[in-house]
């Protein structure tokens, strides 16, 4: 095949008009020329990096439109959005699995490029992780009277499926699904170079696994163990095994 005709090819002319609305000249210049890069493997690294940045983009929009949609009390517009959120972060952790496919050496002559960078300067993620104190603030405001409901009533006592249940496990999947993408990452991490390993900036890679216990919304798990305790105290610490003839 004639390598040099069909690179030309992939960056097209960017005159016909969905590459003009697209800007497709422009995206598609974001990537090393063939001849600059390292290794055939350097172009996806820019590329899972790229797209997952372009996700993160979308994300931290679609949360500012549902802060809006909080504080409208429009949940089932809320709720659509939420569900976007939760797509993107599914493909985030899938995306790194093409990561994977790099072999541990091809990864290090890549590496060697990377400088001290760090995906802790990502600016997707940074805003990605201060947003949760402001989505909360709307939500305790919008959906629990600014504090006169609580939690407890929301899940508990006065369980009814409301609004307000239906916001907070949308919460709660963002929170989870952001853990996910923390423990892919990590087993990619391990996988491309090693447990032990030091990052760029020579600090020990298991300094990730304090953000692996990070709760965004800690409420929204604490309400579950209070509910478990609550629940359980009707046996006390442990459960007596079930009679097998009363089954209680
Ligand atoms: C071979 C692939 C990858 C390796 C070996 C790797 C390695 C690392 C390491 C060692 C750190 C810690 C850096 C430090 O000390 O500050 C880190 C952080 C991070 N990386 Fe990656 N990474 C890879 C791919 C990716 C990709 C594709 C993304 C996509 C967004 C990403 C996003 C991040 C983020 C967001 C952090 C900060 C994590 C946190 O604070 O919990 N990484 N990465």
């Amino acid at each position: 095949m004639d390598r040099q005709s069909y690179q030309t090819m992939m960056r097209g002319a960017g005159q016909l008009d969905y590459e003009i609305y697209l800007n497709t000249e422009q995206l598609l210049a974001c990537q090393k020329e063939p001849d600059a890069l390292c290794n055939p493997d350097e172009l996806q690294f820019m590329i899972v990096h790229q797209v997952e940045e372009l996700w993160m983009k979308l994300m931290a929009t679609t949360l500012l439109d549902i802060d809006d949609e909080m504080q409208a009390r429009n949940s089932f517009k809320a709720l659509t959005l939420f569900r976007r959120v939760h797509i993107c972060q599914e493909m985030m952790s899938q995306q790194l699995s093409l990561l994977e496919t790099m072999s541990p050496k091809d990864y290090q002559r890549i590496r060697l490029l990377l400088g001290n960078g760090s995906g802790q300067e990502s600016p997707g993620f940074r805003v990605l992780l201060k947003m949760p104190k402001d989505l909360w603030a709307t939500y305790v405001d919008a959906y629990l009277d600014g504090g006169a409901r609580t939690l407890e009533q929301v899940y508990d006592s006065d369980y009814s499926h409301d609004d307000a249940y239906m916001i907070a496990e949308a919460l709660a999947e963002f929170d989870e699904q952001f853990q996910k993408f923390r423990n892919a990452h990590m087993q990619l991490i391990y996988r491309s170079i090693g447990v032990a390993a030091s990052s760029l900036k020579g600090r020990p890679v298991e300094i990730l696994n304090e953000g692996l216990r990070y709760k965004m919304f800690p409420e929204l798990w604490q309400v579950r163990a209070e509910m478990t305790d609550r629940w359980g105290s009707t046996y006390g610490k442990k459960r007596d095994k079930l009679d097998p003839k009363t089954h209680a």
